[in-house]
């Protein structure tokens, strides 16, 4: 079954195309425009897809060998959450093409195809799990009972932990979107230098608020705080709210896995703190490699695919339609129902 994943929901241009759950080719153009406004500008973003994207499929046919769109089985795209004008670009040239290829068309949910980041693979996820997804729109924990039952526990109170990261990166002039580029210079920091409140530090609560964090962090840097030194203390901050509430959900699940996703999940001292506390409780720890935790079409693909593996007529309306916000208590790959 060849899929051809698309994706479109910030400001990465994404597509992968998969025989099943296994990557043939892929591709990620990630725009650069938008670090001197500041943060991504919508307008901006749609109209880069729109330039980029056909060219990631010629690029992606050509390389797996292929002269047109015949061999493909399924379209798939994220239909939501995510910026509306970007995710209708890439929604609706999958529709087109689905419709002109006379195939299948899938639309579906970015925060649980990051999740489907690990579905299908040789180490298989065993249930229950506990499950952080955590990026620059999302902070959420969930107990993972099977990869039908994915139930929220609770998300960020306000910013997501990758905004904040953006947001205190750029007051640091680091950049936007500079979450990477606080990770590398809190290397070169010494956290106890800083001193920061770190917020409804209650492990049992499995909910998070981060917009105080970023505050006291703009407090500090005021008061001439060293970059390297605050950039060190925000990030072990916010890596210990994280992972102190997904290791109690785990132990309170009573895990076998524990799986993790999303672009924060790059971070590297999260990285490192995951390995640690997983290994100490014997639980088995799914992590993305550091380009699958941002934004991709491998795991679009592998949400899709996993739909079609539970029902292989499985097919979205051409009607569907992109939305901005995800609200639920249940997490489903389906994007369109
Ligand atoms: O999953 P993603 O690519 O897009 C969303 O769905 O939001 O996540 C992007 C977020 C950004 O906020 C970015 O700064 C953050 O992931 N990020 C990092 C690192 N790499 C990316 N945050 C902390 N440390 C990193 N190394
Ligand atoms: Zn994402």
């Amino acid at each position: 079954m060849r899929i051809l994943a698309v994706e479109t929901s910030c400001d990465d241009t994404a597509v992968a195309l998969l025989d099943g759950c296994s990557a043939i080719e892929e591709r990620v153009f990630t725009q650069q425009g938008h670090s001197k406004h500041g943060g991504v500008v919508p307008e901006l973003a749609s109209r880069s897809h729109m330039r980029i994207l056909p060219g990631l499929v010629s690029d992606i046919l050509i390389a797996a060998g292929m002269d047109s769109l015949e061999g493909i089985d399924v379209f798939a795209a994220t239909a939501g959450p995510g910026l509306t004008g970007s995710l209708l670009v890439g929604l609706t040239w999958s529709k087109a093409a689905a419709w002109a290829a006379g195939k299948r068309f899938l639309g579906i949910n970015h925060l649980a195809a990051h999740l489907y980041i690990h579905y299908g693979q040789k180490r298989q996820v065993a249930f229950p799990a506990a499950a952080l997804l955590v990026s620059g729109g999302h902070t959420s924990l969930f107990r993972m009972n099977s990869w039908q039952e994915i139930l929220l526990l609770g998300s960020t109170r306000d910013d997501a932990a990758g905004e904040a990261f953006d947001k205190t990166a750029k007051l640091t002039g680091l950049g936007y979107p500079g979450g990477a580029a606080l990770d590398v210079a809190a290397d070169s920091g010494n956290p106890e230098n800083c001193s920061l409140p770190s917020p409804m530090p209650d492990p049992s609560l499995p909910e998070f608020s981060f917009s105080g964090l970023k505050t006291a962090a703009k407090l500090l840097w005021e008061g001439g705080a060293d970059r390297n030194d605050l950039a060190a203390s925000f990030r072990r901050t916010v890596v210990d709210l994280l992972v102190s509430k997904l290791m109690y959900q785990a132990e309170k699940l009573e895990a076998k896995s524990v799986l993790a996703a999303g672009g924060v999940i790059a971070n590297s001292l999260l990285r490192k703190a995951l390995r640690q506390e997983c290994a100490a409780r014997k639980l088995e720890l799914f992590l993305p490699d550091k380009e699958h935790s941002t934004d991709n079409a491998l795991m679009v693909g592998r949400a899709a695919a996993a739909i079609l593996e539970r029902n292989p007529e499985a097919s979205s309306p051409l009607s569907c339609n992109a939305f901005a916000r995800w609200s639920g208590s249940r997490l489903s790959p389906v994007g369109c129902p």
